[in-house]
C-alpha cells in the first residue's frame, strides 16, 4: 500500500447561458471568475473540472430563431459557437462545454424524469399567470412594473397564460429545503442572497410547472409529447449530463460517478431561486446529494442598469479584449467589483486601473528590478543565503505569509481582497528600491548589499506572479519568462502538480545563478478610447 494522499477534486459551473443572442460583457464575468477559481484549483494541484455550457431550449430561443427566419437548431450552433469563440479570447480553461440540445441530454432529462415521477413528485394541473418570456419564469402580479413590464427585462411585458402544465411538488421540500439552510449555512452566499432565499422560502413553497404546451422547442415529456420539458427543468440537468466522460454511456449513474457533487454553482442574483430552491429539491426527488455552494454575483450595470442582451444596453466583449487584451479585461472585472455586488463599468476606471496597477506598479517595478540587475549581476539571480534576511525584512515579511492571505482570499471568492494583498507587496517592492537605493549602493561598492536588495525584490515578484496567475495567466507567464523559467501558466498539466504549488508558493523560491531573460514592458499604458465610437 503507497501512502499517496488522494487528489482533491474539485468541480465548478458557470450558468448554461441563453442563446437568444450573442454573449455580452455580463456573460462573460461569470465565466471569467469561474475560470480564475478553477485555474488556482489545478495550480493547487487539484484534480478540477469547470463546466460551461449553453441553454437552449424553450420558448424564448424558439421566438428568437422566428424573428431571424432560421431553424432553431442552426441559430442555437451559430450562437453557442460565439460563446465558446469569446471564451478562447478571454482564455477561459473550460473542462466541458454543456449543450442541452444534445442527444446524451435527452437521455439524461428522460431519466432524471422517471425518477422524480416515480417518486410520486410530478403531476398535471391547470397553470394561470403572467409570464415573462425573458426570464423563462412566472411572475406574481404584485413584482410588475407599471403596464406589466417585467421587473428585470423592463422593456418586456409578460404574458398572461391559462393551460395545463405538468406540476413539480415543490411544496413537499420546504422543510427539507429549510433543514439544507440551517446545516449548511454557506450553501447559499453571499449572506444577502441567502437571507433573501430563506425569507422566500419562509413565505411558502407553491409547487411549479415543468411543460409547456405550444412550446415545440423542448424535450418532449415522456408519455405526453402535447407537452415540452419546461426550459429550467432541462437547463438545470445540463450540469450533471456536462460530467459526462465522451466515451460514458449517457446514464446518471456514469454521470455521477467521479465529479459529482459539484462544489460550486457560480450563478448571478437573477436565478438564485432555480439554483438555491428548486434545484436542490429536484435532486432531492431524485435522490442525488446536493451541491456544496451556490453563489449569487451581482450585475454589471451600465448607468445604474443591468446590462443585459434583451434590454440592449451591453457592452461588447470582444472590443474590449481587442482594444486592451485578456489580461486587462479580467483584472479589471475581478479586482475592481466586490465579488457578490453589483458594479458599475466605466472605461475611464477601467483605464486607471489597468495603468495604476500593471503598467506602472507591476510592470515598472519588474522592468526596473531586471535592469537594474542586468547592469549590477550580469543579469543572474544574486547568490544569497536566505537565512541571512531576518525574519523581519520589509519584503520577506510580507511574502513569509502572503500565499495564505490569497488562498484565503481565492477560496472565500474574494479577488478584489486577493489582488490588494498581492499589490501591496509590489508598492513595498517599488518602496523598498526607492529606500535602498541600489545604484548609490553600487556606487559605494557595496555588492553584497546590492545582490541582497535585487534578491528581495526578484523573489518578491516572483511570488506575487506566480498568486496572481489565475487572474492574468499570460502577464504571469511573461514574468515567469523573463525571471528566467520556463512555465507557462496555461499549459495546465505542467502546472497541476501539488509539489509545485508547496515549493512557488513560499518566498526564498528563486535560485542564485539563474539567468534573467531580455527585460521588456509586460504592459503598455493605456489611452482612453470610447468604446461606443468606432476603433
Ligand atoms: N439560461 C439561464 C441559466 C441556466 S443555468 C442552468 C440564464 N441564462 S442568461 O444567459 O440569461 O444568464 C446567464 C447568467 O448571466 C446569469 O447568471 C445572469 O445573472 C448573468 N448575467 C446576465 N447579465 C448580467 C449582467 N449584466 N451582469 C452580471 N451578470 C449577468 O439565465
Amino acid at each position: 500500500m503507497t501512502n499517496q494522499p488522494e487528489t482533491v477534486k474539485f468541480a465548478i459551473t458557470t450558468p448554461l447561458y441563453y442563446v437568444n443572442a450573442a454573449p455580452h460583457i455580463g456573460s462573460a464575468y461569470t465565466t471569467m471568475v469561474a475560470d480564475v477559481v478553477a485555474r488556482f484549483h489545478r495550480l493547487r494541484g487539484h484534480s478540477v473540472l469547470m463546466i460551461t455550457g449553453t441553454d437552449e431550449h424553450g420558448q424564448k430561443i424558439q421566438r428568437s430563431a422566428e424573428k431571424q427566419g432560421i431553424a432553431p437548431q442552426q441559430h442555437c450552433d451559430a450562437i453557442a459557437a460565439s460563446f465558446d469563440a469569446l471564451w478562447q479570447k478571454l482564455n477561459v480553461q473550460y473542462d466541458r462545454f454543456s449543450r442541452t440540445t444534445a442527444s446524451k441530454h435527452h437521455a439524461i432529462v428522460k431519466e432524471f424524469f422517471a425518477r422524480v415521477q416515480d417518486n410520486g413528485d410530478i403531476y398535471l394541473a391547470q397553470q394561470q399567470g403572467w409570464y415573462c418570456v425573458s426570464c423563462e419564469e412566472f411572475k406574481e402580479e404584485r413584482e410588475l412594473l407599471e403596464g406589466g413590464y417585467c421587473p428585470i427585462h423592463t422593456n418586456q411585458k409578460v404574458e398572461w397564460r391559462d393551460e395545463d402544465n405538468y406540476f413539480f411538488r415543490l411544496s413537499q421540500y420546504q422543510e427539507k429545503l429549510e433543514q439544507l439552510y440551517a446545516e449548511n449555512p454557506d450553501f447559499i452566499q453571499p449572506e444577502s442572497r441567502r437571507n433573501e432565499v430563506l425569507s422566500f422560502v419562509k413565505r411558502g413553497l407553491q409547487d411549479f410547472s415543468i411543460s409547456r404546451i405550444n412550446v415545440e422547442w423542448g424535450f418532449p415529456i415522456p408519455h405526453d409529447p402535447n407537452h415540452t420539458i419546461y426550459v429550467w427543468f432541462d437547463a438545470l440537468l445540463g450540469y450533471v449530463t456536462a460530467l459526462l466522460d465522451p466515451e460514458d454511456a449517457p446514464t446518471l449513474e456514469n454521470a455521477l460517478k467521479t465529479y459529482w457533487p459539484i462544489d460550486i454553482h457560480l450563478i448571478g442574483k437573477d436565478i438564485l431561486r432555480f439554483h438555491a430552491v428548486y434545484w436542490p429539491a429536484m435532486l432531492m426527488s431524485a435522490g442525488i446529494s446536493l451541491p456544496g455552494k451556490v453563489f449569487g454575483h451581482g450585475f454589471l450595470t451600465k448607468n445604474g442598469r443591468k446590462m443585459g442582451k434583451t434590454l440592449g444596453n451591453t457592452i461588447d466583449p470582444i472590443a474590449l479584449i481587442d482594444r486592451y487584451g485578456a489580461d486587462a479585461v479580467r483584472y479589471y472585472f475581478l479586482k475592481e467589483i466586490e465579488f457578490g455586488q453589483d458594479g458599475d463599468f466605466n472605461e475611464t476606471r477601467f483605464i486607471n486601473t489597468l495603468n495604476a496597477d500593471l503598467a506602472n506598479d507591476l510592470g515598472n517595478l519588474l522592468n526596473r528590478s531586471l535592469g537594474m540587475t542586468k547592469k549590477y549581476c550580469q543579469s543572474q539571480v544574486p547568490e544569497v543565503r536566505i537565512s541571512d534576511f531576518p525574519n523581519n525584512h520589509p519584503l520577506k515579511s510580507m511574502g513569509t505569509d502572503l500565499s495564505d492571505r490569497v488562498i484565503e482570499g481565492y477560496e472565500s471568492l474574494n479577488f478584489s481582497r486577493v489582488c490588494e494583498e498581492i499589490f501591496n507587496l509590489i508598492r513595498a517592492c517599488n518602496k523598498y528600491i526607492d529606500e535602498q537605493a541600489p545604484w548609490s549602493l553600487y556606487k559605494q561598492k557595496q555588492q553584497d548589499e546590492v545582490e541582497r536588495v535585487l534578491y528581495a525584490v526578484l523573489e518578491s515578484i516572483r511570488l506575487c506572479a506566480y498568486l496572481l496567475s489565475p487572474i492574468i495567466p499570460n502577464l504571469c507567464s511573461d514574468i515567469y519568462q523573463q525571471l528566467g523559467f520556463e512555465l507557462d501558466f496555461n499549459n495546465r498539466t505542467l502546472i497541476n502538480q501539488p509539489e509545485l504549488f508547496f515549493k512557488h508558493s513560499c518566498w526564498g523560491v528563486l535560485a542564485g545563478g539563474q539567468t534573467l531573460n531580455q527585460p521588456h514592458p509586460i504592459f503598455n499604458k493605456l489611452e482612453l478610447r470610447d468604446l461606443d465610437s468606432n476603433p
